[in-house]
């Protein structure tokens, strides 16, 4: 069920913080993930995160593992759940040495398939800075679409950026 082509989603373990917390940190990562400003994220605040989880309602977190050798890769999952319009946000990184590999696209279909065929939602969304070609193309072959656009919504190394909602829906996927 959590498992793709190329990877497979297994629960978050301790032994994972020190390298979620390496490529989390990575600027370059951090600059398609966080609309904030890109401040260094502290050890402590991993930890925290990963102590929190669990707690956190309508949030459930899978780690990423190249499937043949089980190397953690980065992270996946859904960060809020609307169970009345039945729609659900999901976010998604994989540490720099892991990119454009084909690692996201399989991740992210491996829990889109999970959603609609476990968690019965009828549309999976996330927001995505327009300069992040690289995850929108991702996206793209995983069936989402762009349905909106936040026009200047980031402002990121000087200048203003949109932000695009992109969605999947469950007929979508049922026809795919
Ligand atoms: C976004 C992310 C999860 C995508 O995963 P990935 O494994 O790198 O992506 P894939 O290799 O599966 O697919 C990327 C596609 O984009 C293409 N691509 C790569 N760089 C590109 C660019 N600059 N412009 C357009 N397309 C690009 C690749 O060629 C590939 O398409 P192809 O398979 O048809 O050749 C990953 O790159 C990542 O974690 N990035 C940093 C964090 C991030 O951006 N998270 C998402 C926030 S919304």
């Amino acid at each position: 069920m959590l498992e793709g082509e190329k990877v497979k989603l297994r629960e978050y373990r301790k032994e994972d913080i020190p390298k979620a917390w390496e490529y989390f940190n990575d600027p370059d990562v951090r600059r398609f993930l966080n609309p904030g400003i890109p401040f260094p994220l502290k050890l402590e605040d991993e930890e925290k995160w990963y102590e929190e989880q669990t707690s956190r309602k309508d949030t459930y977190n899978f780690a990423i593992v190249i499937k043949d050798t089980g190397e953690y890769i980065g992270g996946c999952g859904i960060n809020s759940v609307d169970w009345k319009n039945r729609h659900a946000c999901v976010g998604i990184f994989l540490g720099k040495p892991f990119w454009s590999k084909g690692y996201g696209t399989d991740a992210m279909k491996v829990l889109v398939n999970f959603i609609f065929s476990q968690m019965n939602i009828n549309k999976v969304y996330l927001n995505v800075f327009s300069f992040n070609q690289r995850a929108i193309k991702s996206y793209e072959k995983c069936g989402f679409k762009v349905e909106g656009i936040l026009r200047e919504h980031i402002y990121r190394d000087g200048k203003y950026h949109d932000e695009y909602i992109m969605s999947i829906l469950r007929s979508e996927w049922e026809n795919r």
